[in-house]
């Protein structure tokens, strides 16, 4: 398993390009599946969470293939199976995006049960109860559920909470559908409105993505576009963040600061400077950081997806503060890992509080998830000496190339590669 070296501390500067969001490129790949001709998808980022969808949709006979830096994707035309096996569904949770489409598309369809993952239980009961409303039929046998429809017919559902892959699935399956949908509770992130853009442009009718509710009116057919994927405004936070952590001045290029709000709103709040220009945002850091209490929510609030990179900026910063964590159960793993570097953490349930600030001192540190992991590398570039972050892959499934941007940015990082 490959390992990340860094050394520190060091201070970030220059400018780093936001790269393709993997939370909109995954769904964008799903719905694929719902089309019948090819669709080319630009600002894919080369992530293995990418890599797993385009295993996962060759084995449902959608073929795709790198054409210079756009993803082409077209049916294969041959029959092929309706069903995400257990071996792929396992590595990545985001498989279950083409049970909607399968459904919608060719009346079955069959996704291994995701079971745990590192961050929570994350069930899926809400995609189902959505794809029942629209009068699928469901069952589970053998560890997978099976999905059946002839044809779906618009409903009104309302979800119990905002789930985005729970939105993009129920989404996708009612652009097939005979009539009307109407989703309640939608979650609003803006992958959300950008799976929405690339589905108008295939033929669907979809009003109010990005609002709680939202309309689809079902279309018999969808057919090929082509699509430019979103910026990934996480991996573009996780940059910004450790351009604060490190009292440093980075430049992110190629973003769209609206997707940024409200970690930008949190940085100065913490002592950044933060500065929006057309397509890019530059944060710098002088001063002292000062704490700031967080609380994750979904889109428009504090992403889930960044309290780990945050709790690790908050361990610089004078004072206490206290991070709540609501979306998932298990999202503080990282919290033992920081500890061992000298962070001052202490958790009780699903609030983390940081007492600040604390020298880090570089030391073996183990990843366990993708966002986790993230933090640790964050943690070794302000760190005395060598960080080792071991079970890179978990950041390999959603950074693209994050060694060779901090090493641009004035890191000291390298990847030791494993023979396993
Ligand atoms: N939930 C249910 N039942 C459902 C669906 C969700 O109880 O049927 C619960 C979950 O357990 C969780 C909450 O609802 O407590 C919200 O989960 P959501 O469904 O929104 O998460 P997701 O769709 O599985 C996506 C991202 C995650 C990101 C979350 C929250 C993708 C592919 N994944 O997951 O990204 O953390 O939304 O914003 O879009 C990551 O990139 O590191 C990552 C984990």
């Amino acid at each position: 398993m490959d390992k990340f070296r860094i050394v520190g501390p060091t201070r970030l500067a220059g400018a780093v390009a936001a790269g393709g969001a993997k939370n909109a490129a995954l769904p964008a790949l799903a719905a694929t599946l719902l089309g019948d001709a090819p669709v080319a998808l630009d600002g894919v980022p080369r992530v293995r969470d990418v890599e797993t969808m385009r295993r996962l949709l060759a084995h449902l006979g959608q073929q795709s293939e790198w054409r210079g830096g756009t993803l082409a994707l077209a049916p294969g035309g041959e029959a092929s199976p309706d069903d995400a096996p257990y071996e792929l569904v396992k590595t990545m949770r985001a498989s279950v995006l083409v049970l909607g489409p399968l459904v919608a598309r060719r009346g079955h369809g069959r996704v291994s049960l995701p079971g745990g993952c590192a961050i929570g239980v994350r069930p899926i009961d809400q995609h189902l109860a959505g794809l029942e409303a629209l009068g699928a039929r469901v069952a589970l046998d053998h560890g997978y559920v099976d999905v059946r429809a002839d044809r779906l017919t618009g409903a009104r559902f309302r979800f119990a909470m905002p789930t985005v892959t729970g939105t993009e699935n129920l989404m996708m399956a009612a652009t097939l559908a005979r009539g009307t949908t109407t989703l309640d509770n939608c979650a609003r992130e803006p992958e959300i409105v950008d799976l929405a853009r690339l589905l108008v442009a295939m033929g669907a009718r979809i009003e109010g993505a990005g609002e709680a509710t939202m309309q689809i009116q079902g279309v018999p057919a969808l057919a090929g576009a082509a699509h430019r994927v979103i910026p990934d405004r996480i991996e573009g936070g996780t940059y910004l963040i450790a351009a604060a952590l490190t009292g440093g001045d980075v430049r992110l290029e190629g973003t769209r600061a609206e997707d940024l709000t409200p970690l930008l709103e949190w940085l100065a709040g913490a002592g950044a400077d933060v500065e929006i220009e057309p397509g890019a945002v530059r944060v710098r850091r002088n001063g002292t950081l000062r704490a700031r209490d967080m609380v994750t929510a979904p889109f428009p609030g504090f992403p889930t997806d960044l309290q780990a990179q945050y709790m690790t900026l908050m361990t610089q910063a004078e004072g206490v503060s206290t991070i709540i964590e609501t979306i998932f159960e298990n999202r503080f793993q990282h919290v033992a890992e920081l500890a061992r570097m000298g962070a001052d953490i202490r958790v009780d349930r699903r609030t983390a509080r940081v007492h600040g600030p604390t020298r880090l001192a570089g030391a073996s540190v183990m990843a366990t998830d993708l966002r986790a992991s993230a933090s640790l590398v964050l943690a070794g570039l302000v760190a005395e000496g060598a960080t080792t972050v071991d079970r890179i892959y978990h950041l390999d499934r959603g950074y693209e190339a994050m060694e060779t941007k901090l090493a641009r940015l004035g890191a000291r990082v390298e990847r030791l590669r494993s023979a396993e």
